[in-house]
This record gives structure tokens, sequence and C-alpha cells, in this order.
């Protein structure tokens, strides 16, 4: 589609540039040009979402970021281009704390034709004081497993409908250690705690990925891994130094941490990874860690769980639209939270 000669040798250099701060044991990922492929990244405009953007249009991708944030966008893909003059970039709308938007950047995808080899579930948000999105979920379960599950839902009888390799990959956490999904009040508004509705978010992103694998089968083109990118000194601290009055001590513990804190470069390597590198094609329902296989946490295994969560993801994304914006809210926390595993 857009590889020539020149971005070739482009690519070489600029991938190189972008990779070579790899901490040492890291996999260096490979620097072919990558012609006539497409990754739709969320939350590419900044921090792991948009150095993954970056890396991969290096390789020769066509990349298009889900952002909320027009101007932001455009200020990422001009960066883009301005590191990759050739680069093909675009960008779609998306705000995933509103499913209303949610549904339009499927249907823009769905409609453009593009075919995506590579769909990367990456924006997030982290340890929120308490907060809803536009349908009245928990912000933290909303925008990083809600809006991804209805998203990645959306779209994927387009990704089926290619018939080819499709690589999904959910970015997230070494936090889903501390994550439990908590059926009985799964927007947490009995007792809210930043970290524990960050982790269960992070949580139910890896019971995601396990169980769309399954569901797809043995045999789909289609391949689902998740990710832990490390320790990475980003923007997503914003909402810890939002929190002011609690936290008056945080900017400065912030500024310490980062001390010891991954580039964005470096905490994109994991998904640069899984989304180029021909070591892991066909590789799926995997957690990597630093460009690795790893073990998640037993509680992301647990088969039951992942059905009950896809159930309930479901009916909760499915009534939020469904219903007049007013009524949404007291109908989906309740009635669907505690429905049976399928
Ligand atoms: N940084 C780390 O140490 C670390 C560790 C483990 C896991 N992760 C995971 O890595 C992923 C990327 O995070 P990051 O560290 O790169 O953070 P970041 O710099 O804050 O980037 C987050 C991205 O998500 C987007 N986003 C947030 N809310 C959104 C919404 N409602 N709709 C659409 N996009 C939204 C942001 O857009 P705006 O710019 O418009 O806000 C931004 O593009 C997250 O899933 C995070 O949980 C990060």
């Amino acid at each position: 589609m857009m590889a020539t000669r020149g971005l070739r040798a482009n690519v070489r250099a600029s991938t190189r540039g972008a990779l070579s701060s790899c901490r040492p044991g890291r996999t260096i990922v490979s620097v072919q040009a990558t012609a006539d492929k497409s990754v739709f990244i969320t939350g590419g405009n900044t921090g792991i979402g948009y150095e993954t953007a970056k890396a991969l249009a290096s390789q020769g991708f066509r990349v298009t970021i889900g952002c909320r944030d027009a101007a932001k966008a455009d200020a990422a893909l001009a960066r883009i281009r301005e590191f990759v003059p050739s680069a093909v970039v675009d960008f779609v709308p998306l705000d995933l704390a509103d499913l209303t938007s949610v549904a339009d950047c499927a249907k823009r995808v769905l409609d453009s034709g593009v075919q995506y080899d590579v769909w990367i579930n990456n924006a997030g948000v982290m340890a929120c004081p308490k907060m809803s999105t536009a349908q009245g979920f928990e912000y933290q379960l909303g925008v990083n497993h809600l809006g991804h599950f209805a998203l990645t839902n959306a779209v994927l009888p387009g990704l089926q409908a290619a018939n080819k390799p499709v690589r999904i990959i959910n970015v997230a956490s070494a936090a889903h250690l501390f994550g439990k999904i908590d059926f009985d009040d799964l927007m947490r508004d009995r007792s809210y705690d930043a970290w524990t509705a960050y982790g269960q978010s992070k949580l139910a992103n890896i019971l995601f990925s396990y169980e769309l694998n399954r569901r797809l089968g043995a045999g789909s083109p289609i391949t689902v891994n998740c990710l832990h990118p490390g320790v990475v000194k980003t923007e997503l601290g914003r909402y810890m130094q939002a929190d002011g009055e609690k936290t008056w001590y945080m900017p400065l513990a912030l500024e310490a941490m980062k001390l010891f804190m991954l580039e964005p470069a470096q905490g994109a390597a994991t998904s640069i990874y899984l989304a180029s590198s021909p070591e892991v094609a066909g590789d799926t329902g995997k957690y990597y860690v630093d460009c690795r296989r790893a073990t998640s946490s037993n509680d992301s295994y647990n088969r039951e769980t992942a059905g009950r969560l896809w159930q309930v993801s479901q009916e909760l994304t499915e009534a939020a639209l469904a219903a007049p914006a007013a009524a949404t809210t007291a109908t989906v926390t309740t009635a669907a939270v505690t429905t049976e595993a399928a």
C-alpha cells in the first residue's frame, strides 16, 4: 500500500531509534518494514499508545488512533509524520467513557473498509477519584474494560470478515494481581477505593482477553493476547495528582518514582512485539511481560469468573445503549450484576 524504498530506509533508522532504548534483556523487536498492514490503537495520542503508534508507523503499518480529543490527536499525528514523513496515520474520535462514542467509533471503523491486522486496546485511566462514565459506570471499569469490551465486540465482525490473521492486544497491568471482580458491587458504589477499582478493571482486561480467545475457538485466525508494559513514565498518574487534598505528597512521590520508571518507548516494547514480531504469530490467550510469556494471577484463569464477567459486560453495555440516557444507570447496575454465569 505505502511502503516505498525510501520508507524502508527510514523505517530501519527510525525504528532502531525508537527501540534502542529498550532495557537490556528486552527482546528487540523486528525492524523490517511491514507493508500493507494496518493497526488501530486506542489512546494513541500519548504515553505507551503514542510510542506504539510511532514505532508501528516506522515499521510501515498504516496507523489509526482512537482518541477522545481531536486537537491532541492531530498533534500526535503531526509528531508521527515528522518522525516518519511517509507515515499513513489518521484518527477516529473515541471516548471510551461514553458508549455512544464507542458505537460511533465502531461504525466509522466498519464503514471505512480498512481491514485491520492488529487491534490494540491500550487507552486507560488509573486511580481516579469516584467518577462515572456517561452511562453511569464506575469510571475505571467503564473506560478500561467496558468501553474496550463494547468496542472490540462491535468491530469483531469486521475483523473476522477479513479471514486473515488479526492480532488483538489488550494492555492490562500487573495491577491485576491485586484486582478482584466484585459481582455484588461491580461499580464500587458501597465502598470506593481508587486502587481497588483500578485492579478490578485491569483484571477484567485479562479475563476478557482469555475469554475472547476461548470464544473465538481453536483455529480462529484472530489471536488475543494481553500484557503488562512495565512501570512507565507517562501521564497515567494524572488523577492521583488531581486529588490534591488527600495526596498532597503525591507530586513529590511521583517525581521520585520517575527515577526508576521506564521511558514510554521502552514501555511500548511489549505492545510492539506482540503487534509485529513473527515470533508470536499464532500465539494466543497469553499474558506477556517484558516481551516474554508470563503467568497472570490465579483469578485471571478462573473460567467461571471470565464467563460471568463476559455476560454481565454484555448486558451492561447493550442495556446502556438500548436504554434512554436517564434510565440507564439504575437499570444496569442492579439487574445485570446479579445474573448467573453462562
Ligand atoms: N504507565 C504505566 O506504568 C502502566 C503500567 C501498567 C499498565 N499501564 C497501562 O498502559 C495503558 C496506557 O497507559 P499510559 O501509561 O500510556 O497512560 P497515559 O499516558 O495516561 O495514556 C492513556 C491514554 O488513554 C487515553 N484515554 C483515557 N481515557 C480515555 C477515554 N475515556 N477515551 C479514550 N481514550 C482515553 C488517554 O487520552 P487523553 O490524552 O485524551 O487523556 C491517553 O491517550 C493503560 O491501559 C494503562 O492502564 C500503564
